[in-house]
């Protein structure tokens, strides 16, 4: 009898282009929380407003002060666990199927930073990343040290424009670069393996659906059923960072010594 690791390897080595869609659960095991779900942050503390970000526009000084300068209730708990969280095996399984050529993309709806960390470099953080600042009129981005926050809200160097964290908020348009880039790749790809999301949230949740509408394969791994689930070739029950290793060495195992899947 075939596991569920091998039918998932065996698919993942048949296709032409497999891109990655992670969400918060391949951070769980980095002490990270979840949203949804067992122990998720909306789960105990209620979903955010829908119109995070049109409260922005209306007041910038208040969700700075909020943010970054009193930062209490889960935002002070979050970002604590984002400064000294450190990359599991699920992610340095990511960043090796794509140094094998397996993996050719990687979209994450997390911005903890941790795929990239881990040493993943096509990555497309479609929610943003806690680590940088991102003007809301050119659409640049700074790393934190690179902006005084002197007087809030600060303003873009390049333009004037406001400056904001780069976390995508609910209610804010992804930025057109970033969205530009999941796109592209989900209409490239033939299999699509997604870890730790309850796909819940759009536009991310969108691209396994297009995938899978254009005849594709997608793979799951998450100890619970997603609303994804019915559509899974493969579903991989089980803890990102204990099931994703396995199939990485499954996948070498099966490339010849030396040999890329590309
Ligand atoms: N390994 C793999 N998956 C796990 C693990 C684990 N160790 N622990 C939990 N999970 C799964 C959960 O079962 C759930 O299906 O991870 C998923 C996490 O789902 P959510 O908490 O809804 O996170 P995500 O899908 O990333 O949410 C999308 O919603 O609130 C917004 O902006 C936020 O990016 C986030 C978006």
């Amino acid at each position: 009898m075939e596991s569920d690791i091998e039918r998932a390897g065996r698919l993942i080595l048949a296709s032409k282009y497999v891109v990655g869609l992670t969400g918060a659960g391949v951070s769980v095991e980095s002490g990270i929380r979840p949203f949804r779900g067992p122990g998720g942050l909306w789960t105990e503390y209620g979903e955010p407003p829908m119109d995070g970000y049109q409260r922005f526009l209306a007041n910038p000084k208040e969700y700075w002060e909020e943010r970054f300068i009193k930062r209490s209730g889960y935002r002070k708990q979050l970002y604590e666990t984002f400064e000294v969280a450190k990359p599991n095996p699920a992610h340095y399984a990511l960043a090796e199927l794509e140094e094998l050529g397996v993996l050719r993309y990687l979209i994450t709806q997390n911005v903890d930073n941790l795929h990239r960390a881990a040493g993943s470099k096509k990555v497309a953080e479609i929610h943003g990343n806690f680590s940088k600042l991102r003007c809301i009129q050119c659409g640049s981005r700074y790393g934190r040290e690179e902006i005084s926050l002197e007087t809030i809200p600060p303003h873009c160097p390049r333009c004037g424009g406001i400056i904001k964290g780069d976390g995508v908020m609910f209610g804010e348009p992804i930025p057109s670069d970033i969205l530009r880039i999941c796109e592209e790749e989900t209409s490239k790809s033939d299999c699509m393996l997604l870890v730790g999301t309850s796909a819940f949230v759009y536009p991310a949740a969108g691209f396994p659906q297009e995938v899978k509408r254009r005849g594709g394969a997608l793979i799951e791994v998450d100890p619970y059923e997603t609303g994804l689930t019915p559509f899974c070739d493969v579903s991989l029950r089980g803890k990102a960072g204990e099931i994703l290793p396995q199939l990485v060495d499954y996948i070498k195992a099966k490339l010849q010594p030396g040999e890329s899947s590309t």
